[in-house]
């Protein structure tokens, strides 16, 4: 069948950081029209979630069509260079609506609100509001400013801001899946990274909040969570001690993950991501010991490198990375799926040290991995201290070696899960044809077959026949 023999798919699968979400239809019956389109990573799709609750109760309705709308609103991305050129592109776009239709409103949120603040509006003279990701409770004042003649901007970060109490409304959701951020910020300091710059410092959200907010997605259908944090790993929670008698007790990631495994066995529980210098033992064996939480960890390496890895500021080397990936395998088996994020042609790297970057891939063996050249980014800490001296094409052309070899990589793996049973979440049809069903296994792994009887949301155990190196194919078993 046509999933075959797909050879873009890793650079397709790769381009997830410049994916765009949109709104869709939701009509009931409000007054306004709100059109959000959304860039960047997970954590940007949760918060246009968060903003679309917060307009609900403003009167605003979310629409598909950015030529009906009232409000226009594009949460940014500014992880690369290329992310934040696609958002100008995007902004010139929605200015030649509001050339025809003057009362519009045109928003910028997210993390190039947050990094360009007030300079958006001087640059960009047809945005209308500027607001940062900690800042999108005042929005319903922001807009109303707009309304009034004035432009409005509110970039501040908090260090508390972690919306708990905001019960998302879900924009692009199959009705099996969801994610749920567990905290916000970062406190690290990789110096490629623009993120503790736009996003604040790390704070961790109420545990009983996220476990009401899971246990509500269970009742309404749905089947798996992703808990999502720039370091989950960090999520760190000291109850009261009125909520806990008389000691102060902490809660740390592992007892977090226990506590959405615990609500029900058929809900599956994922997480990202990991922090290769933060990731504990306690947390594999949590894992391991609830059967729904998925095999599947997400351990960005950055490089393989100590050298580069020290300049990147990762805060460990390929020594230490090693042997948490030794740790994975002795605790949760060869089957746990690994996937990582690579830069190429990072500041002073060497060609040795690039192939550092390969031979730790083969070490690894990951399934799958998102890989990017280095976009040097204004106020970093590499911005200040180090020239970003590799030519494009040096770069390019590593990045494609570090491409070639997952696309081998993969392909490998897959091949290991032929002629097994797996165990599959169903999310939908298959994105070719809806006589095949698609979802994924415990691995994180897309694994599509024929349709039957089966349904959205339910378990299927599916015997792999074929695979590529993006996809697992088979046939449900009964
Ligand atoms: N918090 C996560 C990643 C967040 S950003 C972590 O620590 O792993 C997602 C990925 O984008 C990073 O892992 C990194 O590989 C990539 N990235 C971040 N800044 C970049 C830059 N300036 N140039 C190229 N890639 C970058
Ligand atoms: Fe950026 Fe590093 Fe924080 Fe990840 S851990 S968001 S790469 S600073
Ligand atoms: Fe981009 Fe901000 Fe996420 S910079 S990757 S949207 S935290």
């Amino acid at each position: 069948m046509s999933e075959k023999s797909n050879n873009n798919t890793i650079a397709e699968k790769n381009d997830f950081f410049s994916e765009v979400r949109v709104s869709k239809d939701q009509s009931t019956g409000k007054k306004r029209k709100l059109y959000i389109e959304s860039y960047g990573c997970q954590m940007n799709f949760s918060d246009s979630e968060i903003v679309t609750s917060i307009l609900a109760k403003e009167g605003f309705d979310t629409t598909s069509d950015s030529s009906e709308a009232d409000l226009i609103l594009i949460n940014t991305c500014s992880i690369r260079d290329r992310a934040e050129q696609t958002v100008r592109n995007r902004l010139k776009f929605f200015n030649s609506i509001k050339k025809n239709k003057p009362d519009v409103t045109v928003g910028v949120l997210g993390c190039m609100a947050e990094r360009l603040k007030k300079k958006l509006l001087e640059e960009e003279k047809m945005v209308d509001l500027v607001v940062g990701p900690d800042a999108y409770r005042d929005l319903p004042n922001l807009v109303e400013k707009v309304d009034e003649g004035q432009k409005a901007v509110n970039t501040f970060l908090s260090r508390e801001e972690t919306y708990a109490d905001i019960s998302p409304i879900r924009l692009n959701s199959n009705g099996v899946t969801a994610f749920i951020s567990i905290m916000r910020g970062c406190d690290n300091m990789c110096s490629f990274c623009v993120v503790p710059f736009t996003r604040g410092r790390e704070r961790s959200r109420d545990p009983y909040s996220i476990v009401n907010e899971a246990k509500e997605l269970f009742g309404k259908g749905y089947r798996e969570v992703t808990l999502l944090g720039q370091n989950v790993d960090s999520y760190k929670w000291t109850l009261d001690e009125q909520d806990n008698g008389h000691e102060k007790k902490t809660i740390n990631f592992a007892g977090l993950l226990g506590m959405v495994a615990g609500i029900h066995p058929d809900l599956r529980v994922r997480f990202s991501t990991s922090h290769p210098k933060d990731i504990t033992d306690e947390v594999l064996h949590t894992m391991k010991n609830h059967e729904n939480i998925c095999k599947y960890i997400h351990l960005p390496a950055q490089s393989g490198n100590s050298r580069v890895l020290e300049l990147m500021n990762r805060t460990y080397t390929r020594e230490w990375y090693i042997e948490r990936i030794d740790a994975i395998r002795n605790i949760l088996g060869e089957d746990c799926g690994l996937s990582s994020d690579f830069i190429a042609g990072f500041c002073t790297e060497t060609e040795e040290e690039h192939k550092d970057t390969l031979s730790l891939m083969d070490y690894v063996q990951y399934d799958f991995s998102y890989m990017f050249i280095y976009s040097e980014r204004p106020g970093t800490l590499a911005e200040r201290k180090y020239e970003d001296d590799i030519p494009v094409e040096v770069k390019k052309r590593r990045l494609s070696e570090i491409i070639e070899k997952q696309q081998a990589l993969s392909l490998a793996r897959n091949q290991r899960d032929l002629n097994k049973v797996h165990k599959v979440l169903v999310e939908g049809f298959s994105k070719r044809s809806n006589d095949y069903l698609q979802g994924r296994n415990s691995q994180n792994k897309v694994v599509v077959f024929p349709k039957k009887n089966f349904k959205k949301g339910q378990y299927v155990d599916v015997l792999v026949t074929e695979c590529t190196a993006a996809t697992l194919l088979g046939k449900a078993i009964d």
